[in-house]
């Protein structure tokens, strides 16, 4: 009898306080503003803590962009008491202020990297000597554009030259700005200088406003610009043992882990940020994606980049949390013979191109023949996608989008020179005789620069 009407008792409790936590519920989930109008909150009720921000900023914004206020809460700046503020409220004459609506303060819509460099300045300058900054603008903006202060500061960026850019300025004209809006520059604005001067836009890797590093961390970050024929690095890494470690198994790593030192307990195998930015192994953080590599991979021919021993130590300190030193060793010369023959091959493309240059069979104006277009795709698709396969252990992009392709290229290539030379009443091309073979065509080479 008494356990009867003790289950009673818990019932009814259990009813009053499931009664209670639904109003509860929707007191909090529809609250009156000062205006008397009901206002849906619902959303923010899921962000934990944000609810009891004073902060007239968070206050106000939850009405009105609910999503930012929630991502926010979602990040370690609001659990730090970073605010709203701190990135955006500046001067009225700041450069890329705006009046915020019915206030008589101003805000910086666009937070630019100038406000990050206020409590993040180590990882501003990294990224401002790298080629993610302005090096990635004049890709496509080129020079002309810089204020003489950039200028000075592009210059002294070790690395800012050298990947030769072989026409691709000029798609860029030809496509014109309505165009080029949505394509280079969505992927190479990641260093254009802000109107304040700073440069370059963290939120490309950063998404607002979490700032979450299990975000910036994981590979599919990259892959909004590194992907696609002429880069495809996301997917050679998608078919790589260390891809595959990611795709079958990255659930259970540790994507929170404290910067500076990750191990392999938090990270059995690499994602892009592992090998080319974390603190991971001997190497330290880095925001210049630069500082570990040894060539111009991107290039047309490739050659070595300034301190590429330096920069080779800091990526094999990577490899070495996991691989032998044999391992290692074995991998970069296999890598330096395969940039060796790439070389080779593109080279043995622009002697043939020459032949019709020097006798002016080619208008000069680039991308109106299809010949155009065979000559550029044969080293900036096709010999980039085969260095970077072999480089990032994607053996289909070795072969069958890389090597393949070239002999392809090289073969049409030939006929298309020697059906002009033929026209104009020249001899055709003098060609390597096991053409297109590799040992061939370096023999070729050789004799031909020793004449
Ligand atoms: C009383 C309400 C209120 C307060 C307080 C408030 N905001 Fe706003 N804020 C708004 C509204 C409304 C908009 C316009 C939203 C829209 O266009 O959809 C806005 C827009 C903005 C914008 C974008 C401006 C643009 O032109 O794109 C920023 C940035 C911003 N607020 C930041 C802040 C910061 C920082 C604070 C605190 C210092 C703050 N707001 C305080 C209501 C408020
Ligand atoms: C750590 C810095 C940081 C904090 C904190 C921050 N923001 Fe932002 N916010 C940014 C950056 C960076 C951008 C995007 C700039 C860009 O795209 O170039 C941005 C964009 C915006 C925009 C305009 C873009 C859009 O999507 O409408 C608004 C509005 C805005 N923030 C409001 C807020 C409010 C409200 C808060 C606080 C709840 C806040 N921000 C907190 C850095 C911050
Ligand atoms: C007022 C100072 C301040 C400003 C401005 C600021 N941050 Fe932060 N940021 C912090 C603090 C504090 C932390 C937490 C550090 C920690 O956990 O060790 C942090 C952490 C981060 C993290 C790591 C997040 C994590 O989960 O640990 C990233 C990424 C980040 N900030 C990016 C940015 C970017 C991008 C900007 C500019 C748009 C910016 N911050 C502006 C103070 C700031
Ligand atoms: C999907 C993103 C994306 C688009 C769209 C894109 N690029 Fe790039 N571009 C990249 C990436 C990523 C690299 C770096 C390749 C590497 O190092 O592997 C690059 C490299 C380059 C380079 C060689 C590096 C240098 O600084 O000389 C040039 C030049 C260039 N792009 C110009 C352009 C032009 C011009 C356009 C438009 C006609 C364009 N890109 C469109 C992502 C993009
Ligand atoms: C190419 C992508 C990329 C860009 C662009 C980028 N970051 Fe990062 N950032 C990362 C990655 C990846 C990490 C995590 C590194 C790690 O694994 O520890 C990170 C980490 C951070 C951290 C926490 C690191 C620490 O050591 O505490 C801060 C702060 C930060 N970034 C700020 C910035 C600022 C400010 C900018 C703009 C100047 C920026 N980032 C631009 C990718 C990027
Ligand atoms: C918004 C587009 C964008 C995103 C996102 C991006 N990159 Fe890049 N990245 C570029 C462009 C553009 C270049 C070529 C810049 C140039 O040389 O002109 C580049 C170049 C590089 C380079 C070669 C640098 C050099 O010195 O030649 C590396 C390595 C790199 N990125 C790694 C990464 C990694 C790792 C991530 C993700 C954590 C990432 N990138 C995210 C656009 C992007
Ligand atoms: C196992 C480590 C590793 C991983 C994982 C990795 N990379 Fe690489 N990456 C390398 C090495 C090694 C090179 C060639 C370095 C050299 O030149 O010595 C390279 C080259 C590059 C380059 C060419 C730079 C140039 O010279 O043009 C880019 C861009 C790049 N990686 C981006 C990425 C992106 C994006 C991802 C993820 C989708 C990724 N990497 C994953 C190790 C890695
Ligand atoms: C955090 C650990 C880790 C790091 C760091 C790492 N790898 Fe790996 N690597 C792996 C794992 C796991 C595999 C997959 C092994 C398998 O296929 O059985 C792998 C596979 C490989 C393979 C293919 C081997 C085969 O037998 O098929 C190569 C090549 C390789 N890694 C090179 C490198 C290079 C070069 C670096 C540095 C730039 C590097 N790795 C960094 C863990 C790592």
């Amino acid at each position: 009898m008494r356990f009867f009407s003790r289950t009673r008792l818990l019932f009814s409790a259990m009813a009053i306080t499931g009664f209670v936590m639904l109003a509860g519920a929707l007191l909090v989930g529809f609250g009156l503003d000062e205006e008397g109008r009901l206002r849906p909150s619902s959303n923010v009720i899921l962000a934990q803590g944000i609810e009891s921000s004073t902060d007239e900023c968070v206050v106000c914004h939850t009405d009105h962009t609910p999503g930012i206020v929630n991502q926010y809460a979602e990040s370690d700046h609001f659990r730090n008491n970073v605010s709203c503020s701190s990135c955006h409220l500046v001067e009225g004459d700041y450069p890329g202020a705006v009046q915020h609506p019915d206030a008589d303060f101003s805000v910086l819509p666009l937070s630019s990297p100038a406000q990050c460099e206020e409590c993040h300045r180590e990882q501003v300058q990294q990224f401002n000597l790298s080629r993610h900054a302005l090096p990635a603008y004049v890709a496509y903006a080129g020079t002309d554009a810089l204020s003489e202060e950039h200028s000075e500061l592009y210059l002294s960026i070790p690395e800012h030259g050298n990947v030769d850019s072989r026409n691709r300025n000029s798609l860029h004209a030809l496509e014109g700005p309505d165009v080029t809006y949505f394509a280079c520059e969505t992927c190479h604005d990641v260093g254009k200088p802000a109107p304040d001067g700073s440069i370059g836009n963290c939120t490309d890797c950063h998404l607002r406003h979490e700032f979450s590093l299990e975000q910036a961390r994981k590979p599919e970050t990259c892959n909004a610009c590194h992907i696609g024929p002429d880069h495809p690095q996301w997917e050679i890494y998608s078919e790589s043992g260390h891809g595959i470690a990611y795709l079958t198994g990255g659930d259970d790593w540790n994507w929170e882990a404290e910067p500076g030192n990750l191990t392999t307990v938090d990270f059995p195998a690499p994602t892009c940020a592992t090998c080319h930015m974390s603190g991971f192994g001997l190497s330290a953080t880095t925001h210049d994606v630069g500082d570990r590599l040894t060539w111009y991979l991107a290039s047309a021919i490739s050659t070595r980049r300034p301190s590429w021993q330096e920069n080779k130590v800091r990526m094999q300190n990577v490899c070495l949390a996991c691989h032998s030193n044999n391992f290692v060793d074995n991998f970069y010369e296999r890598g330096d013979a395969l940039v060796d023959s790439i070389n080779a091959w593109v080279r043995l493309s622009d002697y043939m191109m020459q032949q019709l240059q020097e006798n002016e069979l080619v208008t000069a104006a680039p991308f109106d023949e299809p010949i155009d277009f065979t000559y550029f795709n044969l080293w900036h698709h096709w010999g980039r996608t085969a260095k970077f396969g072999a480089w990032m252990q994607g053996a289909d992009y070795v072969q069958w989008h890389g090597a393949y392709e070239i002999l392809h290229d090289l073969a049409e290539l030939r006929e298309m020179v020697d059906e002009r030379l033929e026209e104009a009443g020249l001899e055709p091309l003098e060609m390597p005789e096991g053409f297109p073979s590799i040992d061939s065509t370096k023999s070729f080479l050789e004799t031909m620069s020793s004449e």
